[in-house]
């Protein structure tokens, strides 16, 4: 693995010079490598293909979860052109609560099935091979008629599974980094993949899917959060270990990509 990874360096280096931008294999950079090595050129894809075995399930599954079914969602809000308008990242919430439906609203727009089409059932947000790699997760603190936990959105029903029950708001603020925006609102989403969907048909290609589509689905919580007149912001900067572990995942096959509080703005 490391072998191959100093001869891409080299590889990279070379065709760098080539380009008349040279540049030491040892300064070129993880990021880099990772571009580098989930490019496709002429000849193909440029790397390595370790054989990924079999695929992780489209959905999965809390089989012995306590689930609350979601309301149907209600197309009632902005005018797209005006929630783009609008839209802007929010940082800090009031204490009020949110509701079932509106909860149900902003889980759909981000990975709730929207068509079936061509056998497979399509969600809202565009995936790689319709192989959708995205779970979310919500921590509920302020949402009426739902226990405080964390849930696990199961996209199959259109419910949510019931993890763990209590209140996870200290957890996820401190797995935020501390950061104030996070662990004061009603809901908090996490956006993680589960890499194996989609590594399996485009080997390490797969991630920047993965990774691109959460940015497809983060706009669409934007958007409907502005159109329900709530706010939310993407929240990148957490620590991987804690959130992960806080959620049950190993951070290797499925992994924290985005933290998202939602809630009504403290300030207009
Ligand atoms: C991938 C990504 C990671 C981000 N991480 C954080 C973060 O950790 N903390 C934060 O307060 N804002 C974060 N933001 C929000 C940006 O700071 C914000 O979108 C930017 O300042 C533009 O402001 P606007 O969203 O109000 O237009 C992140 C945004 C993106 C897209």
């Amino acid at each position: 693995m490391l072998c191959h990874r100093i001869f891409a360096a080299m590889l990279l280096s070379a065709c760098l010079s080539s380009c008349g931008q040279a540049q030491e294999p040892q300064t070129l950079s993880i990021g880099q490598l990772f571009h580098h090595e989930t490019s496709f050129g002429d000849a193909g894809f440029k790397g390595k293909n370790i054989g990924w075995g079999q695929a992780a399930p489209l959905y999965k599954k809390y089989d012995k979860a306590q689930k609350v079914e979601l309301p149907k969602p209600s197309f009632a809000g902005l005018s797209v052109e005006k929630a783009i308008q609008k839209r802007k990242s929010v940082r800090s919430f009031m204490e009020s609560p949110m509701n079932l439906e509106q909860l149900a609203r902003i889980l759909l727009s981000a990975n709730g099935i929207t068509q079936q089409r061509g056998g497979i059932a399509r969600r809202a947000t565009p995936s790689g091979g319709a192989l959708y790699p995205l779970d979310l997760y919500v921590i509920a603190t302020n949402v009426d008629e739902l226990t405080n936990g964390l849930y696990h959105f199961q996209v199959s029903d259109s419910s949510l599974e019931l993890v763990k029950e209590g209140d996870f708001s200290i957890q996820i603020f401190e797995a935020a980094n501390e950061q104030r925006a996070v662990g004061a609102s009603p809901i908090t989403i996490i956006l993680t993949a589960r890499f194996g969907r989609i590594t399996q048909k485009y080997a390490d290609r797969g991630y920047r899917y993965a990774y691109i589509e959460a940015g497809a689905a983060c706009q669409n919580i934007y958007l409907q959060a502005t159109s329900l007149d709530m706010g939310t912001v993407a929240v990148g900067a957490f620590n991987d270990d804690s959130l992960n572990e806080l959620l049950g995942i190993d951070g290797l096959h499925e992994a924290a990509l985005l933290i998202m509080p939602v809630g009504y703005p403290a300030q207009r």
